[in-house]
């Protein structure tokens, strides 16, 4: 217990609006599962947020259970992480009401997400897709951690938490702890395969974009030969994001799967051209993907277990939810129950 307290906090969560993709797990969930003898880790399935855009239930349902598999599968230890459902703390909605009193009209129309989610959705601008950053700023707090380790998309809304949480704070006192964003030096960024200037995204309508994580190799590898590389008469495998941003996508992910840097990647297809390049890709990405897959397979088989870790996670999560909520009710104001 003594040990547990001085130990540094990390939170992070992923909506499960679409299967996980390559993105997502060389962006965040990669960098979740090394870290949890050193920090206290929470990490959970976003479920609230991906009702800003029309789900299908029984989809959302499954999603958010193979989910569970794949954070386990992922090297997420549940009896070391807490791993829960986000709908299963009924604190994250209460503090995201008292924040949406304490985020203002201003800050949320400059998200670029919701910017672009409205362009997107333009049938559904609902009010949940713009106050989402709140619930987003409530999902942290309520767990007081130091970091939260996200792609660079989500580095805004992590962002508009602190000014939030700075701005409760200075009205009433030290209640929240300003997290920092942890995000990776590789892989931050992932993008389409087919289209390298967007974001490889779990919603994309195009499915040779993106790779996804219970994916067989064979549908990897194909992905890969097919990727979009550059227009460019050299043919060299280069690091330069803005002149080849498809090349420099593919060297962006073989350097996250394999660790090695970009000089060695350039020296190594030194005068091989992309023939040979792209299908390295992608069988780093298949060596890096399979025991994620197997794993997930077999756990999802054992409906049992993955409901229990669930279960006990809740319970974990809602201990230290409830302990900052009730601080924050006291501060505002509302009468002890
Ligand atoms: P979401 O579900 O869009 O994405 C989950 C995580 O994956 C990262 N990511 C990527 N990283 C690199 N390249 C990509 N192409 C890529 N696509 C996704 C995201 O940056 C993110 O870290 N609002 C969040 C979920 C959330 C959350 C939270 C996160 C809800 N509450 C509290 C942290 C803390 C979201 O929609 O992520």
């Amino acid at each position: 217990m003594e040990e547990k307290q001085t130990k540094k906090v990390m939170l992070s969560g992923i909506q499960p609006s679409g299967d996980l993709t390559l993105g997502s797990y060389l962006g965040a969930i990669k960098n979740w599962s090394a870290r949890a003898d050193e920090f206290d880790c929470y990490y959970f399935m976003a479920d609230l947020h991906s009702i800003t855009v029309r789900q299908n239930p029984a989809d959302l349902r499954r999603r958010t259970l193979e989910q569970l598999a794949q954070y386990i599968a992922c090297g997420l230890d549940p009896e070391k992480n807490t791993l829960f459902v986000q709908s299963h703390v009924p604190a994250h909605t209460q503090l995201g009401w008292v924040l949406d009193c304490y985020t203002m009209f201003g800050e949320l129309s400059r998200m670029t997400q919701f910017k672009d989610k409205s362009a997107k959705n333009a049938d559904n601008i609902n009010a949940g897709l713009f106050t989402y950053p709140a619930l987003m700023a409530a999902d942290i707090l309520l767990y007081q951690p130091d970091y939260v380790p996200v792609g660079d998309d989500q580095k805004q809304h992590v962002e508009l938490c602190r000014d939030v949480a700075t701005r409760f704070n200075n009205v009433y006192g030290d209640v929240f702890k300003i997290p920092e964003p942890y995000i990776p030096k590789v892989g931050a960024r992932i993008m389409s395969l087919s289209t390298p200037t967007s974001k490889m995204s779990k919603s994309d309508k195009d499915p040779n974009g993106c790779v996804y994580l219970r994916e067989q190799p064979e549908v990897i590898a194909r992905k890969f030969k097919k990727a979009v590389t550059d227009s460019d008469t050299e043919h060299c495998v280069r690091f330069d994001p803005a002149e080849k941003p498809g090349v420099s996508n593919l060297m962006s992910i073989y350097s996250a799967c394999t660790g090695k840097s970009m000089d060695a990647i350039e020296a190594e297809f030194d005068g091989k051209g992309y023939g040979a390049f792209k299908p390295a890709v992608g069988e780093a990405v298949i060596e890096t993907l399979r025991p994620v897959r197997e794993e997930s397979d077999r756990l999802l088989k054992d409906k049992a277990y993955l409901e229990q870790v669930y279960r006990e996670g809740a319970e974990k999560a809602s201990y230290i939810a409830n302990k900052t909520l009730r601080k924050v009710y006291k501060k505002v104001g509302f009468l002890a129950k």
